[in-house]
């Protein structure tokens, strides 16, 4: 393979077609991961799409295969995620290469001293036709089932915000509780009202990932505090609903705790991603691919936001999905079992050969 590292980071390896100027199936997932994370969220994808290359055996398609990794799918160290797909699709702009880090560099300062030029392009090679995910579900379905694999149809829309809560920090033991502007008691009647809704809302999930309380100390009461949402849901409207109802409450909860001293809230969406399809096309050829090899599988919607659903913006997209045992991810027990992976190379490698000639 013909390897490279792009003008984002993303890493690329091409597999040449049997015969030149062929078209060209994109085929990966992301390389980077969270913290205290597990071992095969993204990286299985890659390693997945070069067992699949090995098993070729030096023989070639009608078709190349460029595999690729992509540089920060999660969106930990600048809030911002989907970086390497979003470049690939061409929906980075100057806002986005302008956020900063805890260290305040910029994503284009980080890119530059890696050595890589963030103006360059990134985009899919001439004759790209499809982009191939394979993913682990991240979530109790198939193992719910005892399934190894599964299809997805759609991938769920995402809504990222930062709140910070502002009071007034005073001495824990000669201020009365009346007379408290209390930045974490706010935003703890907030965090509540998040759950409250997501539980009361079908399909709703509504996470609080990070909280900082400030200045931080036993005997300080909170003069700052700042935590983020990530708020997901299968249908836009819903999730943008609940957004705009969880603002107008964070607002009114600041109104009246500022009493006797003002508590205020300050909010912004750090990313937002719609819900995204993927190919049917694809779908039906990688559901195909199952019935051929007896592979039992089923399709299924996913929870979890996937490189899959920037790149569909240009391409189009399919993923598959490996069981999760125990439905643990994003944490040290995420495993996949070596069944699971012989069953997704074998449906994998049928799909590949029986690829459909109007999807090149
Ligand atoms: O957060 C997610 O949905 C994925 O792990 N990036
Ligand atoms: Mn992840
Ligand atoms: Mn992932």
């Amino acid at each position: 393979m013909a390897t490279r590292i792009d003008s984002i980071g993303n890493l690329r390896g091409l597999y040449p077609a049997a015969l030149g100027d062929a078209p060209v199936l994109l085929f990966g997932s992301h390389i980077d991961t969270v913290p205290n994370a597990g071992r095969f969220d993204g990286i299985l994808g890659v390693a997945l799409a070069l067992a699949l290359l090995r098993s070729l055996g030096g023989r070639r398609l009608p078709y190349a295969i460029e595999v690729i990794a992509f540089s920060e799918e999660e969106g930990v160290r600048f809030c911002l995620p989907f970086i390497g797909s979003r470049a690939l699709a061409g929906t980075l702009g100057a806002a986005e290469f302008a956020r900063t880090d805890a260290a305040s560099i910029t994503l284009a300062e980080a890119l530059t001293s890696f050595g890589l030029d963030p103006a360059a392009d990134c985009a899919p090679l001439p004759r790209t036709f499809a982009f191939l995910e394979v993913h682990i579900e991240q979530g109790p379905v198939l193992d719910r089932e005892e399934l190894s694999l599964g299809i997805v149809t759609a991938i769920a829309g995402q809504s990222r915000l930062s709140l910070t809560f502002r009071g007034q920090a005073n001495h824990a033991g000669t201020t009365p509780m009346r007379f408290r502007a209390d930045a974490l008691m706010a935003a703890v009647q907030w965090i509540t009202a998040v759950e409250a809704l997501a539980r009361e809302t079908p399909g709703l999930v509504a996470t609080i990932g990070t909280l900082a309380v400030s200045p931080g100390a036993v005997n300080i009461i909170p003069g700052e505090v700042t935590c983020s949402l990530d708020i997901r849901h299968a249908e836009d409207k819903t999730r943008k609903h609940a957004v705009r109802r969880l603002c107008a409450r964070a607002e009114s909860i600041v109104q009246y705790r500022s009493l006797h001293a003002p508590v205020t809230v300050e909010i912004t969406e750090t990313s937002t991603q719609q819900s995204v399809r993927m190919d049917s096309a694809l779908t039906l050829a990688l559901e195909a691919a199952a019935q051929r090899t007896a592979q039992p599988c089923r399709t299924m919607p996913s929870g979890a936001g996937h490189d899959a659903m920037i790149v569909a913006a240009v391409l189009p997209s399919a993923m598959l999905f490996l069981r999760t045992p125990n439905g643990l991810s994003h944490l040290p027990d995420e495993a996949v079992r070596p069944d699971d992976v012989t069953a997704a190379l074998t449906l994998l490698s049928s799909f590949l050969e029986h690829l459909p000639p109007n999807q090149r």
